[in-house]
């Protein structure tokens, strides 16, 4: 049957749809560590993508094909070993296998009405992501889209405790007759737990940002001040376990002993950072997050499965219940005696992700996760080594994960003709693909910041992106 006669979907197509995106998949992710992260037709290839829509279809397999054909060019090999861009992880294969099958059987985790499997299968992830993180039994939790809506549930449930210490739910009456909420963090502070406040009403300026020098530590005698200075209302703590430049931490502890002292709520953004938990070489650095009252994670970062995936924990997980609750005639009742994730969360048809956590979690267990968390610590270090050896690159800052934050600096320039090439050389990484890395601003300084926690990266790799960097910095130097 030739594709144009389907202009309706049609069961006949599934078979060779099915067929075409597994082999097209396999060649794909069979190349996909040679694969460069980004034609330098990209862009082009993308907006080449447009038109408007056909008032008659061509069927699924030539539509298929032809997002096979047109799109792979304009996408960014982020499931590849050299994309340290952000902070993106790559998608194990038993997340993967358990993606496609959550699309296959279109689950919604809504309800257990919905589907008692992806219920079932997230609550059971999210005890188990409590056990990897050695996190109390009693906390609650949801998946959501990322750590911005990880951020955000996190804060909604202190929010709702916040209003209660106040003799307000204000999930059901709002804002109005409650003060101006008073939100503390240092510098390290993730620019989705400021949108996150925006989106709660308190405002991106209820944030102040208490920290001791350019690079953004925290200033915690100026904490301490503030928080003795406090009117009635109680503070929100956000703590950052991992912050983006250089992987750097907050003092978690000393943030869970104020907290403590003032009945203050502390979050905690451990997007990636929270990882550091699972091997004993780093787990210091997150000590005191088992004391927080929310704790953001993400999945699509160190845990390695595919985009979209978050994990939002909260301590009193009666307070999400009350936050986010609602109800319908045609809805299971709020007394329903099963599980219902809509009424906890923002979202009330979701996706079910957790079969590809489940799945990951399944497959490679705790060790698993140990050894890759390890392995990308000590490319961390062997990146960190090689960038010192060589006499044109300059770390400014220690590797306590992997992230390394350093520049481009052939010597007898200085600060702003440095930041502008290394401005121009961030550009030039992105436009020629080979390699993928951003730059951000380390203090004053612009610095590049790869981060690794690809479980397909390896130690070549990381020599490839060295000498990309070498060779497109001094071609730029030689020019400028
Ligand atoms: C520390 C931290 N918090 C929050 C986020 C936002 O995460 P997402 O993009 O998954 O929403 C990130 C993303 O890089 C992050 O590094």
């Amino acid at each position: 049957m030739s594709d144009a006669s389907h202009t309706t979907p049609a069961r006949e197509e599934l078979a060779e749809v099915l067929e075409l995106v597994a082999r097209e998949a396999a060649a794909y992710l069979h190349d996909v560590d040679a694969r460069r992260v980004r034609s330098p037709h990209a862009s082009e290839a993308a907006r080449a993508l447009a038109g408007d829509l056909p008032e008659r279809g061509v069927g699924a397999a030539s539509a298929l094909r032809e997002l096979v054909e047109r799109g792979l060019e304009a996408a960014v090999t982020t499931s590849g070993p050299r994309s340290y861009h952000f902070v993106i992880g790559g998608t194990t294969p038993a997340a993967l296998g358990a993606d496609w099958l959550a699309s296959t059987l279109d689950q919604v985790a809504y309800a257990w009405v919905s589907s008692p499997l992806a219920v079932q299968l997230e609550l059971l992830s999210l005890r188990w992501l409590r056990q990897l993180f050695e996190l109390p039994a009693a906390w609650g939790g949801i998946m959501t889209t990322g750590a911005t809506m990880a951020n955000f549930v996190g804060l909604a449930a202190a929010r709702q405790w916040w209003a209660e210490q106040q003799g307000i739910d204000v999930a059901e009456i709002g804002l109005a007759e409650l003060p101006r909420a008073r939100v503390y963090s240092s510098g390290y502070v993730h620019a989705s737990t400021v949108k996150a406040l925006a989106m709660l009403g308190w405002g991106r300026a209820s944030l102040q940002v208490l920290s001791r020098d350019a690079l953004g530590r925290l200033d915690v005698e100026a904490l301490e001040q503030a928080l003795a200075d406090a009117d009635a209302a109680p503070a929100i703590l956000v703590g950052n376990a991992g912050e983006v430049n250089a992987g750097d931490f907050d003092p978690i502890a000393t943030l869970a002993d104020l907290a403590e002292k003032h009945g203050a709520w502390l979050h905690v953004d451990g997007a990636f950072g929270l990882f550091a938990r699972v091997s004993p070489r780093s787990a210091h650095w997150t000590a005191g997050v088992e004391r927080a009252h929310s704790l953001t994670v993400d999945g699509h970062k160190w845990l390695n499965v595919p985009y979209d995936c978050g994990f939002s924990f909260v301590a009193d997980p009666s307070l999400l219940g009350r936050a986010f609750a609602y109800s319908a005639a045609y809805l299971p009742a709020p007394d329903d005696p099963h599980p219902n994730l809509g009424t906890i969360g923002p979202e009330s048809s979701r996706r079910a992700r957790a079969l590809a956590v489940w799945a990951t979690l399944r497959a490679y267990g705790k060790r698993g996760y140990r050894q890759l968390v390890e392995t990308h610590l000590e490319l961390g270090q062997h990146l960190a080594r090689r960038i010192d050896e060589a006499p044109d690159l300059e770390r400014l800052a220690a590797v306590p994960l992997s992230i390394v934050c350093f520049r481009f600096n052939p010597g007898n320039r200085g600060e702003e003709e440095l930041n502008r090439l290394n401005t121009a050389l961030g550009q030039a990484l992105l436009e020629d693909g080979r390699v993928y890395a951003g730059t951000t601003t380390y203090g004053t300084s612009v610095a590049l910041r790869p981060a690794i926690v690809n479980w397909r990266t390896t130690a070549a790799d990381l020599d490839l992106f060295v000498s990309v960097v070498r060779e497109l910095g001094a071609s730029i130097a030689s020019r400028s």
